[in-house]
């Protein structure tokens, strides 16, 4: 289905801004830029609801009455999900990683808030396992419960549309192909050549559309997906295959290879949505100067990417960066995260800012 063909059903606002951050580009001596998808306008905001628009279309084209997708239980992903479902009339199933927590906290409440039905896969027996043998129980369980959500839904004369992890199939990668486009045509109307163009790398959605679409709009700037998780070789090479599975779905005709793909996994921190000091004095440092506010999961782990890349030089100083601000706030309010700032910003321990 070639890209211009497949349609979509506007879920957020667009187009989100882009602006300057005056302060960091002085203190840093280098022109900071950012875009700003954590203003797409509904239940938050964020990246997830450009991949949205098209998975959205696609359930209403197959008479789906159910958005079901996946995460852990703060997933942005299903936050949007839930707020999709809402807006269009539709019911929202998301399968967390369980155990459920004892306290609903951050996007929990929000999911709650929209509606949302949440089912908890308990894989504490297995969580010692040798890797590959919990990947594997991992997978058995989330197909039992997926078999178990959807019969359950069916016979609630129900019809099922499932989404992936992060929402990343090659129809919900179409959205930041389309945004690769969107902000092309916003530079240009700046009249501004961007270099590079910094985002988070989880599920990979968000840089696979970005790497295609600045490709394919010849948008003149290269992405730089910041990994928000350890990853393994196999893993990689999965998310490598879902962007060329997306080049091919698209017929965009990109020329796809893993060697002019930058991505680099030195900030993931202590570990996937593990609270981190030091990610959290690069979102105090971005509060302070910019008062704009990142998360503790994905773009504080991007924007400390970033900077540091450009202090260690593998950025210079004459070229233009950009931060995709790709939402996650709720984030903030999660037990772990928040318990972390408690301690940092509040009481007689207050940290001394480094940054
Ligand atoms: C706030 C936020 N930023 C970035 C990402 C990463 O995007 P992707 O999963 O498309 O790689 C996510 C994914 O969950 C997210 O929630």
């Amino acid at each position: 289905m070639k890209l211009e063909n497949l349609k979509k059903i506007e879920t957020g606002m667009y187009k989100t801004p882009i602006h300057k951050l005056e302060n960091l580009s002085k203190k840093y001596g280098i022109n900071i830029y950012i875009k700003r998808d954590d203003m797409t306008g509904y239940a938050c905001g964020g990246n997830k609801l450009r991949k949205l628009d098209y998975l959205l279309k696609d359930a209403l084209d197959h008479d789906c009455t159910v958005l079901l997708t996946y995460g852990g239980p703060q997933t942005n992903h299903g936050r949007l999900t839930a707020a999709v479902a809402a807006r269009f009339g539709l019911k929202c199933g998301i399968i967390m990683d369980g155990p459920a927590p004892e306290k609903a906290t951050g996007n929990l409440i929000l999911d709650k808030m929209m509606g949302a039905d949440l089912f908890f896969m308990d894989d504490t027996s297995f969580r010692n396992e040798s890797s590959e043998v919990r990947k594997s129980k991992y997978k058995e369980l989330v197909k039992k419960t997926t078999d178990e959500v959807v019969s359950m839904y069916k016979k609630q004369n129900e019809k099922v549309y499932l989404i992936p992890i992060g929402g990343s199939s090659p129809v919900g990668a179409a959205g930041y192909v389309t945004a690769a486009g969107e902000i092309k045509d916003q530079l240009e109307e700046m009249n501004i050549k961007m270099d590079y163009v910094f985002t988070g790398f989880g599920s990979v959605g968000t840089y696979g559309g970005l790497y295609l679409g600045a490709k394919y709009f010849d948008a003149g700037f290269t992405p730089v997906g910041i990994s928000v998780a350890h990853k393994d070789k196999e893993e990689m090479q999965e998310k490598v295959e879902l962007i060329e599975e997306t080049n091919k779905f698209l017929e965009l005709g990109v020329n796809v290879s893993a060697d002019d793909m930058w991505i680099e996994d030195g900030y993931v921190g202590i570990s996937y949505n593990v609270p981190d000091p030091v990610t959290r004095e690069y979102m105090y440092m971005m509060a302070r100067e910019e008062a704009i506010i990142l998360d503790p999961c994905y773009t504080g782990k991007v924007f400390r990417g970033m900077i540091e890349m450009i202090q260690k030089r593998l950025i210079s100083k004459d070229k233009n960066v950009m931060l995709l601000h790709t939402g996650g706030i709720p984030g903030i309010f999660s037990e772990g995260h928040e318990n972390a700032m408690q301690g940092e910003l509040w009481g007689n321990k207050q940290v001394e800012f480094k940054l």
